[in-house]
Formats: structure tokens, sequence, C-alpha cells
């Protein structure tokens, strides 16, 4: 059985003074069959580290350079997230796609990159509204994984997240609705059954993204595809990510 992740992504969000807030005012039981993680700035890893080291909860970071060191001014190796106790990170989120122009190729080597360094990655894919209109839903996600695939010789034996984050659903407020992001889930992992193998493609971890607050997480999380769900917004508040963690706990024990 896939296990169930519920990462909260917090952006440029928090100082580390404002880290030990929401710490201090974060409570939650956790759930053996229900990883939670906290994907935070590169400034606030080590004091994460440092509340967190002893808790079960996991964090990570939301970015990386695909090389292992040298003249990359301004940017962090994997092995500097490593040595940092990352256990996921972040490849592709849409906002470093759209704002920063990270190609699909980019973001595929950070994939490998993170993957090779014995981290989990979660690439991000989804479409534009643009694109959704269009009907080209299935032909974007195709093509970020495309370029996943490309970065392989060999099917991964090791643990690869994906998350579907449609960028219209993103900070909106207006989610996907759970059957169509099931429909999509379900199609990454045909696209992955068929590039890697079905054995594979039951094993990674498909999360959806965007506008997931404690009122409809249910309805995707109880979606046979759906592995858990990728959080910004909510995730930076205290209360509300208790109890969405709260609602991915009742969905294990039914
Ligand atoms: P949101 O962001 O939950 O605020 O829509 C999701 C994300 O960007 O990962």
């Amino acid at each position: 059985m896939r296990r169930t992740l519920i990462a909260a992504n917090w952006k440029m969000n928090h100082t580390v003074a404002e880290t030990n807030v929401f710490f201090g005012n974060f409570t939650v039981s956790l759930h053996t069959d229900i990883e939670l993680l906290f994907c935070v700035p590169f400034t606030d890893l080590y004091q994460t580290k440092h509340i967190l080291k002893d808790t079960g909860i996991k964090w990570g970071a939301q970015n990386v350079f695909p090389a292992p060191k040298g003249a990359y001014t301004g940017e962090i190796s994997p092995y500097m997230l490593k040595e940092a106790g990352c256990t996921y990170v972040i490849c592709g989120h849409s906002e470093r796609r759209q704002i920063l122009k990270e190609s699909d190729e980019f973001v595929a080597k950070k994939v490998k990159a993170v993957y090779d360094n014995g981290m989990i990655p979660i690439l991000c894919v989804g479409e534009t509204e643009a694109e959704r209109n269009a009907g080209k839903t299935k032909e974007r996600l195709q093509e970020e994984i495309q370029a996943i695939f490309l970065q392989f010789e060999e099917p991964p034996m090791k643990e690869i997240v994906i998350a579907y984050e449609p960028i219209w659903a993103i900070g909106t407020g207006e989610a996907s609705s759970p059957e169509k992001a099931e429909e999509v889930a379900l199609y990454i992992r045909e696209l992955i059954s068929t590039e890697w193998g079905k054995e594979t493609s039951q094993k990674i971890r498909i999360l959806y993204g965007g506008s997931i607050q404690s009122n409809n997480i249910s309805s995707f999380i109880t979606q046979k595809n759906i592995d858990g769900c990728l959080i910004g917004g909510a995730g930076l508040k205290p209360n509300e990510l208790h109890k969405i963690y709260q609602k991915a706990s009742i969905k294990e024990e039914e």
C-alpha cells in the first residue's frame, strides 16, 4: 500500500522567528501510515531540523540546483540539502516554471540530482488555464513527465513522488474537482506504467495540489490514485494544517 503524504509547501513565507511561532502553535498526533512534511525556505532548514528532529515529522526543500558543487552563484546543491536533513525536495513547482522560466529538461535534471543524492524528489506537473481550456492537459503533462524518463536509464528503484497541480487551482480557492484530479492521476500512472512498467507505476505516489483546505481534503485523498496532497496557503496556518492532517488520518482508519 502507498503511504499517504501530506506536504506543506511554505513557499517564500516564514522567517526563522516566524517558524518558531508556527511550530509553537502546531500540534499533531502522528499516524504511522501518513507522512507529514514541511518544505520550508532554505534559511529555515536548520531551525526546522532542530525543532522536528525527534518528532517523526519530515522536512524538505522547495528547490535545488542540479550540480554537486561549483560556480553557481546563489544556488544550493543536493548535498547541502542532504546535510540539512531533507528527506524530500520539490522540483519544478509551477511558480518556478512560470516566474523563473525553468524548462522541463532543467526540472528533470533536478529530479535526477535529488534522486541520486538519496532524497525523494516531488516533481510538480500541471497545466495552465489556457491549456486546460484548449483540451491540452494530458499533452502538457506528457511533456513534463517525458522529460523525466529521459533522465533515467532504468526504471527508478527508489521513490519518486509526482504532484499534479493544475496552475489555475493554485492559490485561487478554485480546486479541481476530485473526479477530474483522479482522472489525471490515473493518466499519470498509465504514462509511468508504459515507460517504467506496472510495478513501478503502482509504487509511485501521486499527490494533488491546488486550493486544498480542511473542508475539501477528504474528497481528494479518498480517490484511488491520489496518495496525498501538496498544500500551499493552508499549510501556513497551524490549526488548519492540524485539521487537514486529522482528516487524512480518518481516511486511513475507515
Ligand atoms: P495552494 O498552493 O494550496 O495555496 O493553492 C498549492 C501549491 O502551490 O503547492
